[in-house]
This record gives structure tokens, sequence and C-alpha cells, in this order.
């Protein structure tokens, strides 16, 4: 065959022309590798739970959509929708981005915002712009899994502290040391927070954590610059009173630097249209320009600009008032879905000794066990597939149906039973 005379192994006269650093990348996420592996089985007639993927799913296992985004969408005008959008964003959706996370917050005049990708791009704007090369953002011990991966394709790394004291509740000792060793070390840190409903425990900070948080912040703040990333990825699913973050955060915005991940994906059910924004409060106007600057380069200096087409219709669904009421009436349906399987969670684990954190809402719980692989793989035997993570399962309640919690529990509990515990 030609191709075999052209391009084969044996005509090859150089090896890889990687760079070390990109040479060793792990080729397969592991999420996505176990869902493969469920669904084959599923596919080839086992009965098989499905815990892995972080997606809401209807209970006919479809993909949850809003409606009225599918229509924002599509109405579009093509040559608009064809055409480039800004490099940041335009600026209707960039303030519709702004009203939407701050509402009625003194915050919201402060503030200036960057069209990207989804959270994941604000995600990389800040750690690119935030911290040198060679530094570390800080994150509890639970985190997103691609934290690590974006701060490894940038030459960052990351450091993360006990998410949990003994009484289950946020560690605020520990992100104090964490962060006072971090502005020693560093002369700077970058916090990521996920909360509301913390990928992948489900924790959401009370009032009382978020004010001892806002201490934290606005002592160490003394010694050093901090910037803090608020991930909103599945806040809109907390439970009612998680929104008040806006508020604990006014509390600190004269002293750190205040970032916020919006996204699309989940509020709207939006995965693929990557629509999200790096949203930046700073009380000093030039600031402000520098900051905007600085973002807009950085869009430049990656993906250009994003997707006009889901761009355009976001901002419609955002501003325009009936639009608005309907998506969110739409949502509410979705919210209520979730809901009903977080309470099944709650109320079936609650019967048993498992261990886990507060989980009031989101799209994730973790189950904590002594050995996560070993818990996983007994209840791969089982039929139910979850995400092995250093000390604990994350399970996909988004995924899961109401009337499959029980089979969930009761393989959770197997599979802690055959590592000898309740973790
Ligand atoms: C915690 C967290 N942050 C950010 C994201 C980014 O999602 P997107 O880029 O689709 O907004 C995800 C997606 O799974 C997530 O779980």
């Amino acid at each position: 065959m030609r191709s075999a005379q052209l391009l084969s192994p044996e005509t090859m006269v150089f090896d890889t022309t990687l760079i070390p650093m990109a040479a060793d990348r792990p080729g397969d996420d592991p999420i996505f590798r176990l869902d493969a592996e469920a669904r084959k089985r599923a596919a080839a007639g086992d009965s098989i739970l499905n815990a892995t993927i972080g997606a809401l799913l209807e209970d006919d296992g479809t993909l949850a959509i809003l409606p009225s985004v599918s229509d924002a969408v599509a109405a579009v005008d093509p040559h608009r929708a064809a055409a480039y959008a800004p490099i940041s964003g335009e600026p209707a959706f960039q303030q519709a981005v702004i009203d939407d996370t701050f509402r009625n917050s003194p915050l919201n005049e402060f503030a200036v915002a960057a069209a990207t990708p989804g959270g994941t791009g604000a995600i990389l704007h800040a750690i690119t712009n935030f911290l040198e090369p060679g530094q570390s953002i800080l994150v509890p011990q639970y985190y997103w899994g691609p934290y690590q991966i974006i701060a490894s394709h940038t030459a960052r790394k990351v450091e993360t502290f006990n998410m949990f004291n003994s009484e289950g509740r946020f560690d605020l000792e520990a992100f104090d040391t964490a962060l006072a060793g971090q502005l020693d070390r560093q002369g700077r840190a970058l916090f990521i927070s996920n909360f509301p409903c913390n990928n992948p425990t489900g924790y959401s900070l009370d009032d009382a954590e978020w004010e001892g948080l806002s201490e934290v912040i606005e002592g160490q703040a003394k010694k050093g610059p901090v910037s803090f990333l608020l991930d909103l990825a599945y806040a809109r699913f907390g439970a009612a009173g998680s929104e008040r973050w806006v508020e604990h955060v006014e509390r600190f915005a004269h002293c750190a630097q205040l970032l916020v991940a919006w996204t699309a994906s989940k509020a709207f059910a939006q995965y693929g249209a990557r629509v999200g924004a790096l949203i930046a409060v700073h009380p000093d106007s030039a600031e402000r320009d520098r900051l905007k600057a600085a973002m807009g380069f950085a869009c430049r200096g990656t993906w250009s600009n994003c997707n006009h087409q889901a761009m355009v219709a976001i901002t419609e669904l955002l501003l325009d008032p009936d639009k608005r009421r309907r998506a969110t009436g739409e949502r509410e349906v979705l919210k209520r879905l979730l809901r009903e399987r977080v309470d099944a969670f709650n109320q079936a684990a609650g019967e048993t000794s498992l261990h886990y954190p507060r989980y009031e809402g989101g799209f994730f719980v973790s189950v904590f066990t002594p050995d996560a692989e070993k818990t996983a793989a007994r209840m791969r035997e089982l039929g139910v597939y979850v995400i092995p993570l250093e000390g604990a399962v994350r399970i996909a309640l988004c995924s899961t149906r109401a009337q499959d919690v029980p089979r969930l529990v009761a393989a959770l509990e197997e599979g802690l039973a055959a590592v000898g515990g309740a973790g």
C-alpha cells in the first residue's frame, strides 16, 4: 500500500518532537473511560447504573435541555451568527453576565468581563493572568480534575489543603495556613473556590463558613496579593440561600482580586455551546481597564473569539424579560428533578453508615472510602459505575434516577464493605 511505503515505523527517521512537558500526557480521561465501559456493558445487555457523567439527564436517559435556549439559538440571524464575535465578547453579553452574577450588589458597578468558552476558558485566563509560571493555584483537597490539567498545561501547579475538619465542616484553619504559606513562598496566591455545589463533593458553604472564609482572606490579603476565583459551574442548582455568596464576597472585594467564572453550560443546559465569561471586580477604574486589556489579550492569544451564535442567544435569554422568565421556569423543572434525586440520596444514605459531606444540591456527591479504587471496582461488579478519587468515590446524581438511588446506595455499602469500613 502506498501509505505503508510513505509512512511506516521503519521509514520514520525521527522519534517524538513533542517537548518533554507534553511527551507523557495521559491520553484518556478516566471519567470518559469508565463511562464508555458502562455504556458498552449496557449495550451488551447488562443491567448498568451509570453515575459517572456530569450532565443532567432526564429519567429516560436523554440529556435535559431548556427548549427556550434551543429556540433562542435557532432564532439568531444567520449573518450575525456567522460573523466573528468581538474578541472579548459583545458588550451587551459582558454586561448581561455581570448583571446575572451580581444582580443588585454594588459589585456590579465595579466589574468587567470577557467572553470565554465556558467556565473552562475563564479558569484558564485566571490561572495564566494571576499566577506566574511555576506557581501553584490553591484548591481544597477535593477539586475538579481539569484544574490540574489546565495548571500543568500552562506550566503552573496545584496545591491543596485539607477540605473538611473533624466536624465535617470546611477546614478554615487549613485554608488559612495554606494561603499564608503560598503568600510566603510565591508572593501571591490564586484560590479557586467551587462553591456552591462543589464538584466532586456537592458541598456548599453555609453563612458561617463563608464568613470564616472571608475573614481568612481579609487577614491574609494584608500580607500579599490574593486573587479569589469563584467557579460558579453548578451554583444555579444550589439549595435556597446558597446564592448569598454574593453578600459574602462583597466583604473582601476591596482587598482581594475577586474573579468569577460564569458559564451557560449547566445553568442553561448548553454544554456544547461553550458560552462563558471571566468577570473581574476592582474598585479602581484604571485597574479595571488593565484587567479588561489583559483578558482581551488572553482571548486573542488563545481562541481569538467565542461562539457568536450561542453568545447572542444567551444574551437574549438574559436580557429579554419574557425569554428570561421562560428559561427560569424551565430551569426550575430541572432543579426539581435534581432535588428529588438529592432527597432520595440523603434519605437512603442517611439510614446507612456511609460517610459523606453535607449535601444540599448540585450534580454530584462523594462518599468517603479508605480505598476508592477497590470500592469502585466492587461496585462495577454490581453494575454500578462511579468515579474513584483520592479518598472518596464521586457519584453523579445528575445522571441517576431517583428510583435507582436505593440500588446505588446498596452498591456503595457493598463497595465500602469490600474495603472494610465506612471511610
Ligand atoms: C467544577 C467545574 N468547573 C468548571 C467546569 C467547566 O465547564 P464549562 O467549561 O463547560 O463551563 C466544570 C465542568 O464540568 C466543572 O465541573
